[in-house]
């Protein structure tokens, strides 16, 4: 009998699976606890977590400045309704917009309600300055942005089920690098929908002179330029914020994932002339901007500093790489590159990525499987050198067996 519930593992797992959707391809470990970048599962089983909540829980997990915060803020506000303002909203909100050029923000809940925003924004500034008929979101092969139909619909195709369709109009993509067609597109966009780095995709860098590059030419055609940052963002990349790291001014910026180090809330970042478009009544949330989301984004944002977690980020990051490019040269047949950006990072293999990360977990390691062949790694900012070792150790051992 464990967790606070009092039931066995076996318990957990049928109410589990006997009541919820089955929409995720769930492994059989029931968690109960986590302590900087360690888990626990209800056998009293500990993991070294690379997922981190998917590049997610960036200071580690219940880190007690960020719990603190939480418990504080929940004794004294917990919701207020967005007819008013709160004064944790109102400091976090000036904090974020003196961290970029960007100085107007929207709170929401997820990184797929921050795509929708960016995406209404985009849409509604180019109707009232153009009229109709400038609407066109573009972005890239191997995207992802969110799960929400406008969201997905900007997301790489191979996301879209048939199942699913209509499909919202207006949306085109284009591959990584081909400027002949991000240039015929631009007469009729509203706005192109960059992720720096493709964590879901493959962790792929996207080419940064090509970037530059198109960032010139939206400028030319006053079309904006707006980064998805869930994924890359809070020091991830080895900046607060990937486009620094890039050196790339964005118009627009959205935000969830490590921004309140797990407890969910978005934001879409944009400068005061393009956030003007979403006037009173035209958009909003229940929850956006919720006190209790906010504490935890504020204290969030007072720990990366302090603690210069961006900078460990580049440093552990590098260890990582390190590592792994010493695998890739041992396993020349298993592996094929090392990718990524500070502590977003993937390791490309020549088959099947998914039972890596299955071995990987019974070995008490937390890694994931992206775009079939990738394994990726998101530990916490935190992670200290003997822990980026203990997993590379790990990974030593599973391509060893794999390779006979
Ligand atoms: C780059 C990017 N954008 C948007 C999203 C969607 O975020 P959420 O799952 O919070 O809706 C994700 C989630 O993985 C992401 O990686």
């Amino acid at each position: 009998m464990t967790g606070v519930y009092g039931k066995s593992t076996r318990e957990y797992l049928d109410a589990a699976g006997s009541s919820l959707f089955p929409n995720y391809r769930q492994f059989p470990v029931v968690f109960t606890s986590g302590r900087g970048s360690r888990l626990r599962d209800t056998d009293g089983k500990e993991y070294l977590d690379f997922v981190a909540g998917i590049a997610t829980c960036n200071l580690g997990h219940c880190h007690p400045g960020v719990t603190r915060a939480i418990v504080n803020q929940a004794g004294r506000l917990v919701h207020v309704s967005n007819w008013y303002y709160s004064d944790v909203q109102a400091i976090l909100a000036e904090r974020l917009t003196s961290l970029t050029n960007l100085d107007r923000v929207f709170f929401c809940n997820s990184g797929a309600e921050a795509s929708e925003t960016a995406i209404k924004l985009a849409r509604k500034r180019s109707f009232e300055k153009y009229g109709a008929g400038r609407n066109l979101i573009i972005s890239f092969y191997g995207a992802f942005h969110g799960r929400t139909m406008k969201a997905l619909t900007a997301t790489d195709p191979k996301h879209h089920l048939e199942a699913f369709s209509p499909y919202p109009e207006g949306f085109v993509h284009i591959a990584p690098g081909d400027i002949e067609n991000l240039e015929g597109h631009l007469p009729s966009a509203s706005a192109l929908f960059v992720e720096l780095v493709q964590g879901e995709g493959g962790v792929n860098l996207i080419d940064r002179d090509f970037l530059l590059k198109a960032a010139d030419l939206c400028r030319k055609e006053d079309v904006l330029f707006m980064v998805d940052e869930v994924q890359t963002g809070m020091g991830r990349c080895g900046a607060l914020f990937a486009h620094q790291v890039y050196g790339i001014e964005p118009d627009v910026m959205t935000l969830a994932k490590g921004l309140a180090n797990g407890f969910p809330i978005g934001a879409v970042l944009a400068k005061s002339d393009l956030a003007a478009a979403l006037g009173p009544g035209t958009h909003g949330s229940t929850f956006g901007g919720n006190p209790l989301a906010c504490s935890a984004a504020l204290a969030t944002l007072n720990i990366l500093e302090a603690e210069d977690l961006p900078r460990r980020a580049q440093a552990a990051g590098k260890r990582l790489r390190g590592g792994l490019e010493k695998l890739m040269e041992k396993y020349p047949s298993l592996v094929k590159g090392v990718k990524g950006l500070g502590l977003l990072m993937g390791l490309e293999l020549s088959q099947p990525a998914a039972p890596f990360v299955q071995t990987l977990l019974e070995k008490g390691y937390l890694v994931t499987a992206v775009a079939e062949t990738t394994l990726r790694f998101t530990p916490p900012l935190t992670i200290s050198d003997i822990e980026v070792d203990s997993v590379l150790a790990a990974l030593d051992e599973t391509l060893a067996e794999s390779s006979g």
